[in-house]
């Protein structure tokens, strides 16, 4: 096989720096399993993994991209044949595993998903981790005892990738969504996608007492910190909190108020870490009723892997919104 394209990211004079080179099959880490990328997207993470900005990857030269999806191109594992519509997210992809951003990606089959038949490579990127991310949490607030008649719901980081599919999916599932947005210019957006209200982000007053006014009956977090605590002291009784992301910071001063007063749990989501039974019913679940109507509005930009410096910096100053997905033949 002849070269190809991948972006990868070294680390130089205790610089983390990323750039397209040109490899060969044989440069990429180990798997039973060889795609044809056709697609990827630009999460969070993979902005802080690319940069350096956070310790993502630590054995380097690594290829970024925590996401994929494509055609399989190669396969020893009996499960995936040539030809076949597979899609990856998670696991070590792009942090300890050559990742998403190269025209081809070899992964251990166990990390395959094969692709829901109504989805398209690109739509499936649309939804990559954000996506996926967001329908985790789902289930896991259901099994909680989340229903559409636990009150309003509460997205913060609401412009963001998993902050946009959660106000549109949760709407659709007829939800009262309330979006935390700390972008001004986005609130008819983000009416659009169904929030019924938005709330300023830097209106909110974060050094209130162990206990407020319960009002929320479920939440999605991406921001952590100050405003992640603010959510616990301002959840219903017996409400759950799903902690998602870090955009605003990773620390958490709370107290136990909420927890053994009010019932409230906090639980964890990790997408990386989702366990290999729950990732394909999750996936057929967006393929259903989780299906984000707004799929297509949600995608800001299309962008080929020679653009991915400005993209990461722009999302780690704040400035992205909705999901950037990666066209890894532009
Ligand atoms: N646990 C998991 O499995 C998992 C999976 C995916 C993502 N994540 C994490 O979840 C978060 C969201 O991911 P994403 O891919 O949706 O990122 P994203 O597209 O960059 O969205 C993050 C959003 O957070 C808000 N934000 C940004 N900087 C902020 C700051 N300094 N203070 C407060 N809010 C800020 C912004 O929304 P507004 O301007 O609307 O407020 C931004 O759009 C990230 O921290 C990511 O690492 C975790």
């Amino acid at each position: 096989m002849s070269k190809f394209k991948a972006f990868r990211v070294k680390q130089e004079d205790k610089q983390v720096k990323g750039r397209i080179e040109e490899l060969q099959i044989d440069d990429l880490s180990q798997g039973d399993v060889v795609i044809k990328a056709e697609y990827s997207s630009v999460n969070y993470k993979d902005a802080l993994a690319a940069t350096g900005k956070g310790k993502i990857i630590r054995d380097f030269p690594c290829i970024a991209g925590i996401d994929v999806a494509g055609t399989v191109s190669a396969s020893t594992d009996a499960r995936y044949q040539i030809g076949d519509k597979v899609l990856v997210t998670g696991f070590e992809l792009g942090t300890g595993h050559d990742g998403g951003y190269s025209e081809y990606v070899r992964v251990p089959a166990d990390w395959v998903v094969p692709l829901p038949e109504s989805f398209s490579t690109y739509e499936a990127m649309v939804l990559g981790t954000a996506g996926f991310t967001t329908a985790l949490c789902i289930k896991r607030l259901e099994e909680n005892g989340l229903t559409v008649n636990s009150g309003p719901f509460i997205v913060t980081g609401a412009t963001g990738g998993v902050g946009s599919f959660a106000v549109n999916i949760l709407a659709g599932l007829g939800y009262d969504v309330v979006a935390v947005s700390g972008k001004k210019e986005s609130h008819d957006e983000l009416k659009a996608l169904g929030a019924s209200r938005i709330i300023d982000r830097n209106e909110i007053k974060l050094d209130g007492p162990p206990l407020e006014k319960g009002e929320w009956g479920g939440a999605i977090d991406n921001v952590g910190g100050d405003l992640l605590a603010w959510l616990s002291r301002t959840m219903k009784p017996w409400a759950s909190i799903a902690s998602v992301g870090l955009a605003g910071g990773a620390h958490l001063n709370t107290t136990v108020m909420p927890f053994i007063l009010r019932g409230v749990s906090l639980i964890g989501v990790s997408s990386s870490n989702c366990p290999t039974p729950w990732r394909k019913p999750i996936w057929d679940r967006l393929a259903s009723d989780l299906m984000p109507k707004a799929l297509n509005d949600i995608v800001s930009e299309v962008v080929g892997l020679e653009e991915l410096p400005r993209v990461f910096d722009a999302m780690l100053a704040g400035k992205t919104k909705g999901r950037i997905v990666v066209d890894i033949n532009k």
